[in-house]
Parts: structure tokens; sequence; C-alpha cells
């Protein structure tokens, strides 16, 4: 069973993760005193309690609870938060957005592990329908960008594409490596230009070159009746998360990854959750059909539940698998 630690405990508030959660896992230690005071800490540093105050009235709720069961001494001033600047706070409704703060910087759960977190402002309710899809981020996402983070490919100089980029996570994961440019599309214009909040909130110096675009998949080639434009010269690597979640849209994403390998770049990395049997071998059966020979799983994880990581992957996240898709040689 994965056991509390401080650092975990912080970013996992920052990613929201539910106060049943985390409570659910050994968290003893919490209780201690000097535990309690590190926490007050905290809360008094960063600006969680002014972010997501519905989020720590409730989180706080439970732990002063829990103490009091434990019998250990309290810290005063958790119940003075508790009591004070968050009485009255109220639960969002389903589409206000918060700032969630997600843990980036790769797997691990404590020294050595890069402190990177990516913040992300989107609508932690929101139940996703068809045309939400990107309002929110998703698992894959978060594993990939931790994925890439750990095992880091040879960046240097590259350009790297990400297809279908949502809130834009696995784009910004990808700002510490020694990238010279990033380029985040999605079909949905609105997404895109969520994204400059994103890039703002972010603050990125130093880094990589970022520049966004709506690219509806489909449409990259000249032979096609949907053409527009062919795909953005010069990207080494294409990457995507969580755009395999539906039979009909499969060939078209294929043929826009065909597009880019046809077109110069070497490799895409696309990380695809499992939910559903005959979704996952349709997309086999699409790779095989367009990369055969040239694509393989590379990395899996069949319980992201259990990862015991900085990052926070719910109880029944189904399996996830990250997907290579190389150019043909030669
Ligand atoms: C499930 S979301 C994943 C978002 C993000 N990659 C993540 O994992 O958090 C799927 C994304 O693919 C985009 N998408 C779906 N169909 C598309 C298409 N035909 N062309 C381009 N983008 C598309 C959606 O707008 C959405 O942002």
């Amino acid at each position: 069973m994965k056991v509390v630690s401080f650092d975990k405990l912080v970013s996992w508030v920052g990613q929201r993760v539910s106060a049943k959660e985390i409570f659910s896992l050994d968290h003893t230690c919490m209780n201690e005193y000097a535990f309690q005071q590190k926490f007050v800490d905290y809360l008094s540093a960063s600006r969680i309690t002014t972010v997501s105050p519905y989020y720590v009235q409730t989180f706080l709720r439970r732990y002063i609870e829990l103490i009091e069961r434990s019998g250990e001494e309290m810290a005063e001033e958790l119940y003075e938060i508790y009591c004070g600047e968050l009485l009255g706070a109220k639960q969002l409704d389903v589409s206000d957005k918060e700032v969630i703060t997600y843990h980036v910087g790769g797997f691990g759960s404590g020294a050595g592990t890069s402190d990177h977190t990516v913040k992300i402002y989107e609508a932690p309710r929101l139940i996703s329908g068809s045309n939400t899809t990107g309002l929110r981020t998703w698992e894959a996402a978060l594993y990939l960008s931790n994925y890439l983070n750990t095992h880091p490919y040879d960046w240097s100089g590259k350009t790297v594409l990400e297809l279908g980029g949502g809130t834009g996570l696995l784009s910004l994961a990808l700002t510490k490596q020694p990238l010279k440019e990033i380029i985040i599309t999605d079909g949905s214009a609105a997404l895109i230009d969520n994204l400059s909040e994103t890039l703002h909130m972010n603050a990125i110096d130093n880094g990589p070159t970022i520049k966004c675009h709506q690219l509806l998949w489909g449409t990259t080639n000249p032979n096609s009746p949907d053409f527009v434009q062919g795909p953005p010269a010069n990207v080494d690597v294409v990457v995507a998360a969580d755009v395999t979640y539906d039979s009909s849209i499969l060939d078209v994403l294929a043929t826009t990854i065909s597009d880019f390998l046809q077109s110069g770049t070497k490799m895409a990395l696309i990380a695809a959750t499992v939910r559903n049997e005959q979704t996952i071998a349709d997309w086999n059966a699409s790779l095989d059909r367009w990369f055969d020979g040239q694509w393989s799983v590379v990395n899996s994880c069949a319980v992201p539940g259990d990862i015991d990581s900085l990052c926070w992957f719910r109880e029944r996240t189904p399996e996830i698998r990250v997907y290579e898709i190389r150019a043909k040689l030669g």
C-alpha cells in the first residue's frame, strides 16, 4: 500500500486528490504534531487556500477528525485556518475552473525526483462529453509526461509537435528538456485559445520556443479531399496522449501521423488508455494497416493506481500503454 509522505501529500493536494483517496492510504505519519505544523507552513506559504478554498476546507475537515480520533496533539493553526479564511467556502459549479498543479518531473517519490510541475486551469468537476474531452487533463497525458521525463529520449535541439494537446500538459511537461521548439496542436480552436492563458501562468523562461495552432487530423495530406495544409516542416517527434479513445477517429489520426512520418518526422510517441478492449484492438489494427513493422509498445503500466509517486493516478485508472511509431528507414 502507498504510504503518505510530506512531499507526496503536498503534490497530491496541488493536484486536488480527494481527501477520501488520500486518507485511504497509510497516513499515520500525518497525525504527528511536527507533520501537522509542516502542513500548516505549506498552507500559509502556498496560495492553495485562495485558489481551492472548498477543496482545502473538505480536506482539513477530514484531517482534523482523524487527528482527534488518533489522540495526538492538534496544531492549533490547522483549526484556525479551517475555521477562519475557509469558512463559507462554496463547492465549485460543474463548469467552474481552478488551477490544478501536476507533478511531471518523472516517476519517483523522494530525493532525486525533479520538482517540475505544470499548472493547468481546468474544470475539475466537469464530466466530459464528446465536445469537452480537451477541457480536462487525462491520465495518459500525465503518464506520458512523467514517463518521458523519467526515460528521456535525446531531445537536444529537436522540434516536438503534440497532436490533440487539449489542456497542453504533455507539451508543457517537456519544456525542461533541451528542445528547440514545441508546437501544441488540437482540432478545437477554442482549446488553442485557452492555451495562451496556460502558457502565461506557467511562465516558461529560457526553455524551448512554444507555438500553438489548430490542426485537425486528416487535413495534412494533399491527396485528401479534406486537405488544408501539409504537416508543419522540421518536426522531429510527434507526441500525443489519449487520442485513441474512439474507433471512428483512429484512421484519420493514423493518416496524420503517416503524413508527418513521410515529411521528415522520425518518430511518434502515443500514450493510450486501455478503457475498451475493442477500441484498442481497432487502434492496433490501424497501426498494422498504416505502419506495418514500424510500431511497438515501448512501455505499459497495467495498474497506474499502484504507481507510488508525486503524481497521482486514481485507483481504477485502466492500463496505459506507450506506443512508438518509427519512420521507414531509407
Ligand atoms: C481525450 S482528449 C486528450 C487531451 C490531452 N491530450 C490529454 O491527454 O489530456 C482528446 C483531444 O483530441 C482532440 N481531438 C479529437 N479529435 C480530433 C481531430 N479529429 N483532430 C484534432 N484533434 C482532435 C480533442 O479536441 C481533445 O483535445
